[in-house]
C-alpha cells in the first residue's frame, strides 16, 4: 500500500516509515523540505521516497498526519486539496506545552474531529496516540500496548487495522470518531505516568480481550 507520512522526518513518523517499509509498503515520506524528506526516506530504506507534504498525500492511499498539534490546522488546510477521497489517520495529540502532562481538549474536542470536519470528504482515522516513537524505532521491539483506533468508517478502520497490525501492534477498533477525545486525553495522563515512575514508554493493555494471535 501507498503510504504517505506528513511530518515524515519527525520523531513518530520515523519509527512508522521504518517499520511499514519492512513490512512491505511504498512509504512516502512528506516534509515542508523536500531534501529533508529525502534524507529521511533514504535513512528509512526499503525503497521509501521523500518530497514535500502535498506531492506525497497526492501519491498516496492512505495518509498519516503526523506534525505537531500547533501545526495540525495549517497543515490540513495545506494538504487539503490532494486529500479528498482518502483515508487520513491522525495521530495528533493536542498537548499544549509547557503542561504536557495535563489533559488538553482543544476547540472542535479533539485534532481528529477538527481534521474531520476540515476535511468532509475525507475519512478520518484517530490511531496511534500511545505508542511512543521510541518503541516504534526499535523495530526488533514488538509492540506491547494495544492501539486504539476510532472513526466513521468501517472500511476506513478495517485499512487502518491491517496497517496497525504490519507495525507489530494489536489494534482495537474503539468506536466512533468522537471517542478520539478519549484517546487523545490519555496521551498526558501516560506521559505523567513516564515522569512520575521514571519509565520512557508507558501504553495502554486493554484487559478481558482475547487473546493476542
Ligand atoms: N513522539 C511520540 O512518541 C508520539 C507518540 C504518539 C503520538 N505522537 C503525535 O505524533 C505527532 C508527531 O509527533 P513527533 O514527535 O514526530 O513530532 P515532531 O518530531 O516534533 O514533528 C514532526 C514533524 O512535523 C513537522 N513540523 C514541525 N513543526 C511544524 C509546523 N509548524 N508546520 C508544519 N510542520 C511542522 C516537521 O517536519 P518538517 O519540518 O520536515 O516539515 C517535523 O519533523 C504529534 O502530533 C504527536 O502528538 C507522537
Amino acid at each position: 500500500m501507498h503510504v504517505a507520512i506528513v511530518g515524515g522526518t519527525g520523531k513518530e513518523g520515523r519509527g512508522l516509515g521504518l517499520r511499514w517499509a519492512r513490512a512491505g509498503h511504498h512509504v512516502l515520506i512528506g516534509s515542508r523540505d523536500v531534501e529533508r524528506a529525502k534524507a529521511r526516506a533514504l535513512e528509512i530504506g526499503g525503497g521509501a521516497v521523500g518530497d514535500d507534504n502535498l506531492a506525497v498525500v497526492a501519491a498516496a492511499e492512505v495518509v498519516v498526519l503526523s506534525v505537531p498539534f500547533s501545526a495540525h490546522e495549517s497543515t490540513i488546510a495545506s494538504i487539503a486539496p490532494a486529500l479528498e477521497g482518502k483515508i487520513l489517520v491522525d495521530i495528533t495529540v493536542p498537548l499544549k506545552p509547557p503542561k504536557v502532562m495535563q489533559v488538553h481538549l482543544p476547540e472542535g474536542q479533539s485534532c481528529a474531529l477538527r481534521a474531520q470536519a476540515a476535511l468532509p470528504k475525507s475519512r478520518v482515522v484517530a490511531a496511534l496516540h500511545h505508542v511512543g516513537s521510541a518503541h516504534l524505532a526499535d523495530v526488533a521491539h514488538r509492540i506491547e500496548g494495544d492501539v486504539l483506533i476510532c472513526g466513521d468508517d468501517a472500511a476506513a478502520k478495517e485499512v487502518v487495522v491491517r496497517l496497525i497490525e504490519d507495525l507489530g501492534g494489536r489494534a482495537l477498533d474503539a468506536g466512533a470518531l468522537c471517542n478520539s477525545i478519549a484517546l487523545e486525553s490519555m496521551t498526558p495522563v501516560l506521559l505523567y505516568l513516564n515522569k512520575r515512575y521514571g519509565v520512557a514508554g508507558a501504553g495502554l493493555q486493554i484487559t478481558g480481550m482475547p487473546p493476542r494471535s
